[in-house]
Formats: C-alpha cells, sequence, structure tokens
C-alpha cells in the first residue's frame, strides 16, 4: 500500500529498516490507574499491528527494542511478568508470521533469557528462518555497548587465532562481528513517549539514521503514527555529509 490519493501521507519512499524504541507502557498504565503489567501487555498487543502495516507497505526490516540490557534491573516482578508474555507472545505471533513470511530474529545477549522464552524464541525463528518477506528482528536482553564488546572480543580471539590481521579490520568488519551482521542499518528510528534519547539501542548502526520521536505512547501506537512517521521521513533530505547541491546532481555518498 503506497501514498494513496485520500491518504494525507507522503509515503512514497518507504524505509527498508525501521527501528522502534517501544517505549511509554508505564505511563499508558499509570495514566489509565492499572498496574505497570496491564501496560505491558497492551504494548504486546499493538505489535502484530505494527508488523502487518510494515508488512503492507514492503518495509524489509522492522527491530523492535522489547527488552533492554538495562531493564534486567527492574523490579522482579516486574522482569518475570515480561519474560512470561514474552513466551505468550512469541507463540502467539506464529500464525501471523507463518502467514505473511515473516522471518524472526533477535538481537542482544539472548542467552540470559530464562530457559522457557529462550526456547520458544529458538524454535519460532527455526520455523520461520526460510521465509524471505521480512525480518522482525527483536532486540532481546540488548545493550548496544555489551553488543559492540562481546564483538570486539570475537575479534581479539580471531586474531590471536591468526585468523584476522588488525590491519585488516575495517569499519564492515566490525559490522560483520555485530549482533546485526547481514541486517542493513536502520533508515528510520522510531521513539514512542517523547524521550530524546537512545537508550543503548543500536549505537553503531544509527549513525546516519533518521530520529523521530511522537509523544504518543507505546500501547497508543497505530498504523496512522507508523504513516505520520514515514510521512515525516520522507520530509527529509538524507545527506550523509554531502552537500544538497551535490546530491541533486546525481552523487552518491
Ligand atoms: C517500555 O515501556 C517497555 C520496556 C522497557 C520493557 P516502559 O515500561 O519503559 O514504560 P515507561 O517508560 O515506564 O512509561
Ligand atoms: C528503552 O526504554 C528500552 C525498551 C523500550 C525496551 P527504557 O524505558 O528502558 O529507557 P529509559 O530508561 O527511559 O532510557
Ligand atoms: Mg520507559
Amino acid at each position: 500500500m503506497k501514498s494513496s490519493k485520500n491518504s494525507p501521507f507522503n509515503l512514497t519512499t518507504i524505509p527498508k529498516h525501521i527501528a522502534i524504541i517501544m517505549d511509554g507502557n508505564g505511563r499508558w498504565a499509570k495514566r489509565n490507574i492499572f498496574n505497570r503489567f496491564r501496560g505491558h501487555r497492551r504494548g504486546a498487543e499493538v505489535v502484530p499491528r505494527v508488523v502487518t502495516a510494515c508488512h503492507e507497505l514492503g518495509v524489509k526490516h522492522l527491530t523492535l527494542y522489547s527488552f533492554s540490557e538495562e531493564n534486567w534491573s527492574r523490579p522482579k516482578e516486574e522482569v518475570s511478568a515480561l519474560m512470561k508474555l514474552l513466551k505468550e507472545f512469541l507463540i502467539s505471533q506464529r500464525p501471523l508470521l507463518m502467514e505473511r513470511k515473516v522471518r524472526l530474529r533477535a538481537i542482544g545477549n539472548i542467552d540470559k533469557l530464562p530457559p522457557e522464552p529462550l526456547q520458544t524464541l529458538h524454535e519460532t525463528m527455526k520455523l520461520t528462518q526460510d521465509h524471505q518477506s521480512m525480518d522482525l528482528v527483536l532486540a532481546l536482553s540488548y545493550g548496544g555497548r555489551d553488543e559492540i564488546t562481546r564483538a570486539v572480543r570475537q575479534m581479539a580471539k580471531e586474531v590471536l587465532k591468526g585468523n584476522l590481521s588488525p590491519e585488516a579490520i575495517h569499519s564492515e568488519t566490525i559490522s560483520a562481528f555485530l549482533d546485526t551482521a547481514e541486517i542493513p542499518d536502520p533508515d528510520l528510528l522510531i521513539r514512542t513517549s517523547g524521550e530524546m534519547r537512545t537508550s543503548n539501542f543500536l549505537p553503531w548502526q544509527l549513525v546516519y539514521t533518521e530520529l523521530y520521536v511522537t509523544p504518543v505512547l507505546w500501547p497508543e501506537f497505530n498504523t496512522e503514527e507508523l504513516h505520520r512517521a514515514i510521512h515525516e521521513f520522507n520530509q527529509r533530505e538524507r545527506r550523509f555529509g554531502l552537500t544538497s547541491e551535490q546530491l541533486s546532481t546525481g552523487a552518491t555518498p
């Protein structure tokens, strides 16, 4: 579905990769006098709608910040409720992933997840591994500095083994050692609920990503809000360090 005649939104260029910081579940719950868990549950219900909307637009990769490395320090009850929700979510999304041929992937230190959600995650990834219409990438137990640290450690091991020469380390080499190897950098980052920060999300990959922050809380995010974000993306000029004049004469970064 591209820009339709009646749509107020400019959807001419669809970002290939959209990353979302799904924030504001707690504030939504508080505003509605619910406990935080109700907020997380409502937040999880929004995900399939956004996956469907992205799939219909032709987005190729959708990365969702679902649980950060720092979120492990939240109250024990909240963490275990989120882990239970993760398992239920993965099972309930299988029909959608199968129907739309969406491949599930994960980034982050996933081995820190409890055995049950981890097993369900592995099973769901295996079930969808041949799907090619869109990647749904869940950032779980994810921290950008942790991802870079693990990559550097891995590279150091390869250097010690004689498989990698320090002179042969370029930025592409580093990208290839990250959890996001083979996934292009995001074109558009959406953060809900208004915070102007990236909270340890994809620090290496976001360097030239267009940032879009909306005050809308994640449980209230919907297709219209997604289209609004893409509309805004279409107003931007991505210069990648070049000048406007260079771009209009066809120079490529
Ligand atoms: C995002 O919502 C979900 C996770 C971080 C798991 P929050 O729980 O951070 O919601 P707020 O920021 O308290 O409103
Ligand atoms: C970022 O949200 C993590 C996720 C959305 C999973 P937080 O709510 O944890 O971020 P801060 O603490 O406001 O920076
Ligand atoms: Mg938050």
